[in-house]
C-alpha cells in the first residue's frame, strides 16, 4: 500500500454551516479507561445554511453509546455513527437537541488530541480537531456555543476539577467521586473547550480589572512544585495589566486558571478561562530554569492570556484565518516583552527567530501564504510563516498608519467582531475604517508566499548635497514582471562620519518612514552634506531580504554610529556573515578590531545588546544566505574559524569584560533583563575566549560550571564545554546528569546539548541518550530534546554526507507516526530545506523521504509533509 497525497480542504470553498449549535451541556464522568460523556447540544438550522439538509457532526475515534433527539429514542435508520462521524439524515426544521453518549479511552489517546493521560493528569487538546474525539459535533470554528460543563471524578485521583468559565458549583457524587459544574457564558468554539482533572498543587492571586471585576489568578503544577508556579502566575497578573493599559481589554471571568502538564504537543493552549501548558512553559526556578526560559515563560504566558481577546473573543471564520489570531497575538506578545525587558534587544530576537525558522521556511517547498488558500491537515499549517511573518504583518500595518490610528483600528476590530468568527477582511476593514485607506494592495502580504528581495543603490552628489536612493523589490519564483507589488515600509535614514545626518529631507519620507508600492522606486534627499551609508530597514521595517552593497567600512560605520540600534547589530551581522560565506584573514582582522572599539565604548552600559553583537549569525543563517548547493561542513568550518579569530583578537577585552561582570555573580539571582543581560554577555565574552583558545577554555568554562549558582551560567558553561572534545566535558556532562536526574525539563536541556554537538560521534551518542531512563518516545518534550535539537539543531551531522543523519530522524519519525502524528510530522518538516543542499546530500534526503512516503498506513500529518517536501 502507498499513501497517497491526502485531498485538499480550500479557502474557495467555504460555506456557512447548515447547522448551528447555540447552547452544550455536558456531563463527564472521568474514568482511565472509559470516560462517558453526555453531551445535550442545542442545534437549530442556520439560516445561512442550506435548508434541510442533512446534519453531519464530526468524529474521531469515537464509540456512540446512546443518542436521542428531543428526549425520545432514534430509530436505527434515522442516524448512522461511525468512529469518525454521527448522520442525521433527516433533521428538524426548528430548533431541536440531541443527546449523543459517547465513551472514549483516555489512557490510550498517545495523540495527545481530545482528551487524555499526562502523569495520571486528565486534560484535554482540542484545537484545531481535537473535541470530535471527546464527542459528535460541528467542530468548526463559527460554530459557537454556550457550554455548562459537569465534570465528575475520582475524589483521590482527581480531587482538582477545572473547565471553562466559572465555577457554579461542586460537591460529592457518592462515597469516592465529587464533581464541579462549570459554565462559561461566552459563546466559544469547540477549539476552546477544556477540561483538567488531577492531582495538581496550585499557587494563586487576586486580580481586579479597570472594570472592577475580581478574578482569581491560579497556576496548577504537579504537587511539589508549586514553588516553581510563582513566575508563571506574575507574568499572568503583568499580562492583564498591559492588555488593559496597551489595548483596553479587560478580563471577562472570574477565574482565570493555566495548568502544566507534562505531555503535550506545542507549547501552550489558549482554552477559554482554562489555559494548558507544556509544563516547560510555566516551571521555573534559578536553579533548573535559563534566563531564557524566564523570557519563554513570561511570552508564553502572555501570548495565551492576549488570546482572550485576540482569538476567543474574536475567533476565527474558518483555519484558513489562523493567522488572524495568532499573527495578531504574537504581535502582541512582542509588544508586551518589548515592553517588559529591553525594546531594541527583544526585536532583535525577534528577527532572529524569524530568520532562522521563517525565512528557510519561506523559501522551500513547504512555503505558503500567510493565509493559506488550501490544506490537507491544518496542524501542519501552525507554522513560523503563520505566527511570525503573521506578526510582522500587523507590525508593518502600524508602521504604515502610525501608533495612535492602530490602537484605534484595534478597538474598532474588537468592538466591530466580539463575539464573531471573523476573517483577515474583517481585521483590516477596521483599519480601513478609521484611516479611511484603502488597504487592498497592503492585503497581499497575506497572499503571497516567499520573502521579497528588496534592493538599494545610493548615488551621491556632493556637488548638489544630494543623495539618490533607488529601490527594487522582486518576489522570487513568483512567476513574471505583472505580480503586483507588495506594500514594503521602509524605515531609513543616512548616517554620516560622526553620526545620522539630520539635516538631510526627502519629500517622500515621513516620520523616518517611506512607503515602497511600486516595483521600482527613486527617492531623493537634499542637504546631504557630507556622503552618507544609508541605514535601510530600521528596526526591521518589513520581512524581505535587503541587497545593499556596502563596504566593511561602511557597515562598522553605521554599528558606531547609526541611531537604530537594530541596524547598528545589523551590520556587524552582515560583515560577519560575509567573512563566513568568503573567509577574508584582513577584513576578519578588521572586523575584530571594529568589535573591539565597540566593546570598549559600550558593553558595560547595555550588557544583552553586546552580547547579540558578539553573537555570529548561525550556520543555518549562513545556508539560508546560500539558497543553493549549501555544505554544512564548509559553513561550519567557517563560522568556527570566524569565531576563533575574534576570540584571539578580542582576548584582553573579553578578559576585562568578564571581570568587570563578575560582580553580578555575586548577587542573588534574578531572572530580569538587565542581570540576564549581564550574565548573557559575560557567557558570551567566555564562549569566544573557547574558542580561540579551547584549552583555556575548557577550563574557565569547568571552573564556571563548577561555582554556577543558577541554570543559565551552568548551561552556558556546559554549552561551552560540550564544543570541546575532552575528558572535561564528559565529566561536566556526567555531572550534570547525576545532580538533575530527576528533572526531566533540565534533562532535556542536556540531552539538547549533546544532540547539537557538531561531531561524528553524535550518532552514537543519540543512541545511548535514546536508551537513557529518562528518555521515551511517549513525551514529546523527550523527543523534541533528543531528535528534534539533532534535526535541527545539528546542520552538519543531519546532513551527514553518508546520510546517517537523515536516517535517525526519519527512523524516529517512522516509530513516531501512528503514536502521535503531530510531533512525526513536525519533525519531518527538518528536511524542508534538502534541496538547497549539495547534490549528493540532498540525494540521501531525497531517498530517505521517499522512504517515509512508502510507510504503510502514514498519517495524514505526516503523509502532507512528505509530499509537499518532495512536491
Ligand atoms: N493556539 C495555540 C497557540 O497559542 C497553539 C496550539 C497549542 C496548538 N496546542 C496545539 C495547535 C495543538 C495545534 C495543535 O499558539
Ligand atoms: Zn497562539
Amino acid at each position: 500500500m502507498r499513501t497517497e497525497t491526502p485531498p485538499l480542504i480550500r479557502l474557495e470553498e467555504y460555506r456557512p454551516s447548515d447547522y448551528l449549535i447555540d447552547r452544550v451541556d455536558l456531563d463527564i464522568r472521568l474514568d482511565p479507561h472509559a470516560t462517558r460523556i453526555d453531551a445535550t447540544l442545542a442545534l437549530r438550522p442556520n439560516p445561512a445554511g442550506r435548508a434541510g439538509a442533512p446534519l453531519h457532526l464530526d468524529g474521531d475515534d469515537l464509540r456512540l453509546v446512546s443518542v436521542a433527539l428531543d428526549g425520545a429514542a432514534l430509530a436505527a435508520d434515522a442516524y448512522t455513527a461511525t468512529p469518525s462521524g454521527f448522520g442525521l439524515h433527516a433533521p428538524p426544521g426548528q430548533p431541536f437537541s440531541l443527546r449523543l453518549v459517547t465513551e472514549i479511552d483516555p489512557t490510550a489517546n498517545t495523540k495527545l488530541m481530545g482528551l487524555y493521560r499526562s502523569n495520571g493528569v486528565y486534560c484535554t487538546q482540542c484545537e484545531a480537531d481535537g473535541f470530535r474525539r471527546i464527542t459528535y459535533f460541528l467542530d468548526r470554528p463559527d460554530v459557537m456555543a454556550v457550554y455548562t460543563t459537569r465534570i465528575e471524578a475520582d475524589r483521590a485521583e482527581a480531587p482538582v476539577l477545572l473547565g471553562n468559565g466559572n465555577l457554579v458549583e461542586s460537591g460529592s457524587a457518592g462515597t469516592d467521586r465529587h464533581f464541579a459544574i462549570w459554565h462559561d457564558p461566552h459563546p466559544k468554539p469547540a477549539y476552546l473547550f477544556a477540561l483538567v482533572g488531577g492531582r495538581l498543587g496550585q499557587v494563586e492571586t487576586r486580580f481586579t480589572t479597570m472594570e472592577g471585576r475580581a478574578v482569581t489568578c491560579a497556576v496548577y503544577v504537579e504537587p511539589g512544585k508549586e514553588d516553581r508556579a510563582g513566575y508563571a502566575l506574575d507574568a499572568v497578573i503583568r499580562s492583564m495589566r498591559w492588555d488593559e493599559t496597551a489595548f483596553g481589554r479587560p478580563y471577562d471571568l472570574d477565574a482565570f486558571n493555566v495548568v502544566a502538564v507534562s505531555d503535550f504537543n506545542m507549547g501552550a493552549m489558549e482554552n477559554k478561562g482554562l489555559n494548558i501548558f507544556n509544563d516547560k512553559y510555566v516551571l521555573a526556578s534559578p536553579e533548573t530554569a535559563t534566563d531564557g526560559d524566564y523570557a519563554a515563560i513570561e511570552a508564553i504566558i502572555a501570548h495565551e492570556y492576549f488570546h482572550n481577546w485576540s482569538g476567543n473573543r474574536v475567533t476565527c471564520r474558518d483555519w484558513f484565518q489562523l493567522c488572524l489570531k495568532e499573527g495578531l497575538t504574537v504581535f502582541r506578545d512582542q509588544e508586551f516583552s518589548s515592553d517588559m525587558r529591553s525594546r531594541p534587544v527583544h526585536r532583535i530576537a525577534e528577527v532572529r527567530s524569524l530568520r532562522a525558522r521563517q525565512f528557510p521556511e519561506d523559501a522551500g517547498p513547504l512555503r505558503h501564504p500567510v493565509r493559506p488558500r488550501a490544506y490537507a491537515e491544518i496542524n501542519n499549517f501552525y507554522t513560523a510563516t503563520v505566527y511570525d511573518k503573521g506578526a510582522e504583518i500587523v507590525r508593518m500595518l502600524r508602521t504604515l498608519i502610525g501608533a495612535d490610528a492602530f490602537r484605534a483600528g484595534m478597538d474598532r476590530y474588537f468592538a466591530d467582531n466580539d463575539g464573531r468568527a471573523a476573517t483577515v477582511e474583517d481585521f483590516l476593514a477596521a483599519f480601513a475604517a478609521v484611516t479611511g485607506r484603502d488597504l487592498s494592495a497592503f492585503a497581499r502580504w497575506y497572499e503571497r508566499p516567499g520573502t521579497p528581495r528588496l534592493t538599494a543603490t545610493m548615488a551621491y552628489d556632493p556637488a548638489a548635497s544630494r543623495c539618490t536612493l533607488r529601490f527594487t523589490q522582486s518576489l522570487p519564483g513568483e512567476g513574471g514582471r505583472d505580480t503586483p507589488p507588495l506594500v514594503i515600509p521602509v524605515a531609513l535614514g543616512l548616517v554620516g562620519a560622526a553620526g545620522p545626518l539630520s539635516g538631510a529631507t526627502c519629500p517622500d519620507v515621513r516620520d523616518g518612514i517611506f512607503v515602497l508600492d511600486r516595483a521600482e522606486a527613486e527617492i531623493v534627499f537634499d542637504g546631504v552634506t557630507e556622503e552618507p551609508v544609508p541605514s535601510l530597514m530600521r528596526d526591521f521595517s518589513a520581512p524581505v531580504r535587503l541587497d545593499l552593497a556596502l563596504t566593511d567600512a561602511q557597515r562598522m560605520r553605521l554599528l558606531a554610529q547609526d541611531s537604530d540600534p537594530f541596524n547598528r547589530w545589523q551590520a556587524a551581522q552582515d560583515v560577519a556573515l560575509r567573512l563566513i560565506l568568503e573567509p577574508d584573514p584582513a577584513r576578519a582582522y578588521a572586523f575584530a578590531e571594529a568589535l573591539g572599539r565597540f566593546l570598549d565604548s559600550e558593553a558595560l552600559s547595555d550588557p544583552a545588546f553586546a552580547a547579540l553583537v558578539l553573537a555570529l549569525p548561525s550556520e543555518g543563517e549562513a545556508a539560508d544566505a546560500l539558497l543553493s548547493d549549501v555544505d554544512p561542513d564548509a559553513i561550519h568550518r567557517a563560522r568556527f574559524a570566524l569565531r576563533a579569530h575574534l576570540g584571539q583578537v578580542l582576548r584582553p577585552r573579553l578578559e576585562r569584560l568578564d571581570a568587570a561582570l563578575a560582580a553580578a555573580d555575586d548577587a542573588a539571582y534574578s531572572p530580569d533583563a538587565a542581570s540576564a543581560g549581564r550574565r548573557s554577555l559575560r557567557n558570551a565574552a567566555l564562549d569566544l575566549i573557547a574558542a580561540g583558545d579551547p584549552e583555556t577554555g575548557a577550563s574557565r568554562a569547568a571552573d564556571r560550571l563548577a561555582r554556577a549558582t543558577n541554570m543559565t551560567d551552568r548551561l552556558a558553561a556546559l554549552g561551552i564545554l560540550a564544543l570541546i572534545p575532552g575528558q572535561a566535558r564528559e565529566e561536566a556532562l556526567a555531572g550534570f546528569a547525576e545532580r538533575f536526574a530527576d528533572e526531566p525539563l533540565v534533562l532535556d536541556k542536556w540531552f539538547a546539548i549533546q544532540a547539537q554537538i557538531p561531531e561524528p560521534g553524535t550518532l552514537d551518542r543519540i543512541a545511548r541518550l535514546k536508551a537513557h531512563p529518562a528518555f521515551t518516545m511517549t513525551n514529546p518534550n523527550r523527543v523534541r530534546a533528543v531528535v528534534g535539537s539533532f534535526a535541527f539543531g545539528n546542520p552538519t551531522q543531519f546532513a551527514r554526507a553518508d546520510g546517517a543523519g537523515f536516517s535517525l530522524v526519519a527512523d524516529t519519525v517512522a516509530a513516531l507516526d501512528s503514536a502521535n502524528p503531530q510531533v512525526a510530522a513536525r519533525l519531518l518538516t527538518a528536511f524542508g530545506s534538502w534541496r538547497r543542499l549539495e547534490k549528493s546530500r540532498a540525494a540521501k534526503a531525497g531517498e530517505m523521504l521517499n522512504r517515509i512516503k512508502a510507510i504503510p498506513g502514514l498519517s495524514r500529518d505526516s503523509a502532507d509533509i512528505v509530499a509537499r517536501t518532495l512536491g
